[in-house]
């Protein structure tokens, strides 16, 4: 804490917490996290409740209003989500501006930032219906997003929704269906992509959370909001770290390789870290990786595969969890840590796994983007800082420096 009056002449005290490791920038009714103890509750129930029982699509409704729906409030929910799915026509000609080995997460940022240039009626932000039919729209819009970026990628032609089908096979099959062929969703392939739908829907403010939040507070539109969260989101040290997490298992590739991972991750002088390892507020195990880890395994199952890397991320696991130094700084394996693998054998390639992470946490921005503007006390987000630059100095003429 910094004694301010000196150097800017101001009443009062502000507190230097670089990272906000430390400092609350909102009230908040919708997650709770105790790091220490490794819980995770979304209005008030634990994440392997709604892991184990709940879908999607309840949950999604579950952060949005504050309460689990009633059968026929689900329905109706299902009903108005399942209305909003089909995206402009036009959106079609701008995916077709962007290269085509494009990052998906670089055509979402373009895609649904640019949906706040065709859903005009949804984005005064004063108006509460507005603001709810902007929610609708985006938790709808973002798994068609997700897969006509995938599609423009490996050169296929995109498929329109299906809203006979759940939220999540439609996503499926949007994504792994051809026009020519009848695609049939496997139940166990579409209960697990739900599962990790559902572990990544909301984690209270975390950065992408936050930006979304920072956007919001100046009155933008929840598209471009939205658009903000997904740059966020894109980073390694965020939402990038499920597929960076994947590629380190590769490139282990072998359990006998792991010692010498372990190793790299403690020198100091090396910068490489255990991907998928460490969280900001868990400082035990991430519920939600325990959740996952079973996932991977069923859907291996189910699917017939057998994925060395999973033999590599449990043994890795267990070296690290035994080993004084991630001990010592209370380094448990977070959510991004085995979604990798099950992504993979779903048939995901990794540049989208950070766009499924998006589509999921776009339930919980929107949740937390509603909380701030219907909050009264809501005030534009402007951090301060300690200057650290010259001193006041005089201009000088080019020549005469
Ligand atoms: N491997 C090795 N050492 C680590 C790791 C790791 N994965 N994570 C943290 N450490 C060490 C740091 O070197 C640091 O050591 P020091 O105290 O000797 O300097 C100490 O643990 C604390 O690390 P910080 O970076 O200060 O912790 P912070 O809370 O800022 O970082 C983060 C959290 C970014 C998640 C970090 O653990 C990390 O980089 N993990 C790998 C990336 C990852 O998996 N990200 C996903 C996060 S979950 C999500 O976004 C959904």
């Amino acid at each position: 804490v910094i004694d301010i009056r000196k150097l800017y002449g101001e009443s009062g005290m502000f507190t230097y917490d670089p990272g906000f490791t430390s400092t609350a920038s909102c009230q908040s009714a919708i997650t709770y996290i105790d790091g220490d103890e490794g819980i995770l509750l979304h209005r008030g129930y634990p994440i392997d409740q709604l892991a184990e029982q709940s879908s999607f699509m309840e949950v999604a409704y579950l952060l949005l209003h504050g309460d689990l729906p009633k059968k026929n409030e689900l329905e109706e929910f299902n009903y108005i989500i399942s209305r909003h799915t089909m995206l402009h026509e036009q959106l079609a000609t701008f995916y077709r501006g962007f290269r085509r080995d494009a990052h998906p997460m670089a055509i979402m940022c373009g895609v649904v930032g640019a949906l706040s240039a065709f859903y005009h009626d949804s984005t005064d932000i004063t108006d509460p219906q507005q603001r709810l039919i902007a929610s609708h729209r985006l938790i709808a819009k973002m798994p068609t997003i997700a897969a006509m970026a995938y599609k423009y990628s490996i050169g296929q032609p995109f498929l329109y929704p299906d809203n006979s089908l759940s939220y999540t096979g439609n996503f499926l099959r949007m994504t792994f269906g051809v026009p020519a062929e009848p695609y049939e969703v496997n139940p166990i392939v579409e209960k697990a992509m739900d599962r990790i739908f559902i572990l990544h829907a909301d984690h209270e403010q975390n950065a992408s959370t936050s930006t979304v939040r920072l956007a919001g507070s100046s009155g933008a539109n929840p598209f471009a909001c939205i658009a903000a969260g997904i740059a966020c989101l894109w980073g390694p040290a965020h939402g990038g770290a499920n597929e960076a997490a994947l590629n380190m298992l590769r490139e282990i590739g072998d359990v006998k390789r792991i010692k010498e991972y372990v190793a790299r991750a403690k020198d100091k002088n090396d910068p490489f870290r255990l991907m998928g390892f460490g969280h900001r507020v868990y400082k035990n195990y991430d519920p939600r990786a325990k959740v996952m880890q079973q996932t991977a395994e069923e859907v291996l199952k189910e699917l017939k595969l057998s994925d060395p890397v999973l033999d590599v991320a449990r043994e890795l696991e267990q070296i690290a969890l035994s080993d004084e130094y991630f001990i010592e700084k209370k380094l448990y394996p977070n959510v991004d840590f085995y979604s990798g693998i099950i992504l993979n054998a779903i048939g995901f390639p990794t540049e989208m796994f950070t766009a499924l992470f998006a589509l999921a946490r776009t339930v919980g921005w929107v949740a937390q983007w509603n909380e701030m503007i219907s909050d009264p006390e809501q005030k534009i987000g402007r951090p301060r800082q300690l200057y650290v630059g010259a001193t006041q100095r005089d201009y000088v003429p080019a020549g005469k420096r």
